[in-house]
């Protein structure tokens, strides 16, 4: 069984993929660590993350053990793994990481749990369940602003806020993978929900989807 969760940042779907992986019993990946891992080779080593060359070679040399880097979460390494995320020579590269995860899914699980941006859409296009996970500008900007603060970065709201709003552009204008809903997902706006809300809210979507038809 495979389960794709996109969305913006800060929607809660990490959350929520993590929450329903255990439950499930499946594997669970946060595709968006892959681009942060790719962001934060090049950083270290004092690159532009936007120059595709130095990021499609950082992309090559990514492997799962990159994303216990403790830096990850950092958000100069966020905006940085925006920008590489728009250079199509590294979303190739990270593809076929992705989709032998959900294929052969580790530790003998019979499933995977996969968030990002472009799992319904392009790396699982046939997962059994896909949900898009949003909510408005204003409440991933405050959940991101306690996420933040709770890491003991300092944070403007006014500048976490706008800081979204330029990545949510980059991540819906790129020519290649955008942000945008697969055709056949289910929408889960979260502005108003806790994180038990939205899980049980998924739960119901995943059982109706995966209910096997009467005889
Ligand atoms: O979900 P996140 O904030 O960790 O993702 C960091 C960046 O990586 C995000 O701005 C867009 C990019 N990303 C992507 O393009 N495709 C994915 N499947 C996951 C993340």
């Amino acid at each position: 069984m495979i389960i794709a969760i996109d969305g913006p940042g800060a929607a809660g779907k990490g959350t929520l993929a993590r929450r329903l992986a255990a439950a499930l019993d499946l594997a669970f990946l946060d595709t968006g660590l892959l681009y942060r891992a790719v962001a934060a080779k090049v950083l270290a080593d004092g690159h532009d993350p936007a120059v595709p060359a130095v990021a499609e070679a950082a992309a090559r040399s990514v492997t799962f053990a990159d994303l216990n880097r403790p830096d990850l979460r950092r958000e100069g390494v966020g905006q940085g793994a925006s920008q590489v995320a728009a250079i199509p020579g590294v979303r190739a590269a990270l593809l076929d990481l992705q989709r032998r995860f959900a294929g052969q899914p580790p530790d003998g699980k019979r499933g995977a749990v996969l968030d990002g941006r472009d799992i319904g859409t392009v790396v699982c296009p046939g997962a059994d369940v896909k949900l898009f996970v949003t909510a408005s500008l204003d409440s991933r900007a405050a959940r991101r602003q306690k996420e933040l603060r709770g890491r003991g970065e300092a944070s403007i709201y006014a500048r976490v806020k706008q800081e979204m709003q330029e990545r949510d552009a980059r991540d819906s204008a790129r020519a290649t993978a955008p942000l945008k809903p697969a055709p056949d997902a289910v929408v889960l706006d979260t502005s108003e929900m806790d994180a038990d809300s939205a899980f049980r809210a998924a739960m119901d979507i995943i059982s109706a989807r995966t209910a096997a038809p009467p005889a």
